[in-house]
């Protein structure tokens, strides 16, 4: 099955971040050289995505000019002789077409997704939020992953997880799983729940894939917390009616970077700066020293 668009939620407010994001994007801090978005798209890229749908909101203008062609700065670019520097602006020649549209009320990642209905139609489609990378410097294919899974097991929906440390299980939507092993069947998934209540250390990773039927269990789904449309409720909805959904684990070299709160933020950054070819050395000799002077 072809599965090629991907829609990217981008429309939350980043409050954990101010001031940081109080005029920008959170989408558009820099990991390393790049905004966290770009490492999004460029990953959706080579999993060979053909069309991208933005849900943004108000102050998020940056992100669509960052992915706009600027040839204004090529040209300046090219004549002010820095022609290596253009290498940068490669990835704005992706094979990709690029759509926006609004969430015009705040109510949810559930409600979020929801606002791509007009756009998907009916077909299945790859979901990515928009602050979190996938691998170092983005290299993953979990993406591929899940729609091969998709595809053979007919579901209505797959999840990517991350195993995390069970004293952080309290912040993540958590999966009950069928099964052991690296692709499992899902019984249920239990939004923060506490050490106790967990069913295991699976934690929803910000990767998705849906089957269209999503819309209907979205418009169906009563708020939760705060008001917000969850979309983990809507698939416990969809796994409540027969659908069946599965989960893929990340593999231990594809962490994923969820730059939501600033202790992840700065981590992110730090070890995405170490791993920089021209920089990274020159930084790790650096770091040593402060924290030799400093222990
Ligand atoms: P978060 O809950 O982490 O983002 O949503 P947030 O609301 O920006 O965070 P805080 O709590 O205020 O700091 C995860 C992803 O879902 C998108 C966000 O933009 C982010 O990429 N999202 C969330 C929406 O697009 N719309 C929403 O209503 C909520």
């Amino acid at each position: 099955m072809d599965i090629n668009i991907a829609v990217v939620p981008v429309a939350g407010l980043g409050t954990r971040l101010l001031p940081a994001t109080k005029s920008q994007p959170k989408e558009m801090l820099p990991v390393g050289r790049k905004p966290v978005v770009q490492y999004v798209v460029e990953e959706l890229t080579r999993m060979r995505m053909k069309r991208v749908l933005f849900i943004t909101g108000p102050g998020k203008t940056s992100i669509e000019n960052h992915f706009d062609l600027n040839e204004e700065l090529i040209k300046e670019l090219r004549e002010s002789g820095k022609e290596e520097l253009l290498e940068e602006l490669e990835y704005e020649r992706a094979p990709l077409q690029y759509f926006y549209t609004r969430q015009r009320e705040l109510l949810g990642l559930g409600h979020a997704i929801q606002c791509a209905e007009p756009f998907v139609g009916n077909q299945p489609f790859v979901t990515a939020l928009g602050d979190s990378i996938i691998g170092m410097q983005a290299k993953s294919d979990i993406v591929q992953r899940m729609i091969r899974c998709f595809t053979e097991h007919r579901a209505s929906a797959v999840i990517a997880f991350e195993r995390v440390p069970m004293e952080e299980i309290h912040r993540y939507g958590v999966a009950k799983p069928r099964s052991a092993g690296e692709v499992f069947e899902i019984e249920d998934l239990v939004e923060k729940p506490t050490r106790q209540e967990a069913a295991s250390n699976l934690a929803i990773a910000a990767r998705y894939v849906f089957a269209p039927e999503i819309f209907d269990a979205i418009r169906r789904t009563p708020p939760g917390k705060h008001g917000e449309i969850q979309i983990t409720d809507a698939i416990r909805l969809l796994m409540k009616e027969g659908g069946k959904v599965f989960g893929v684990c990340l593999r231990a070299d594809e962490r994923r970077y969820d730059i939501g709160n600033f202790q992840a933020y700065f981590r992110a950054f730090v070890e995405f700066a170490l791993e920089d070819e021209k920089q990274g050395p020159a930084l790790r000799k650096h770091l040593e020293a402060l924290l030799d002077h400093h222990p």
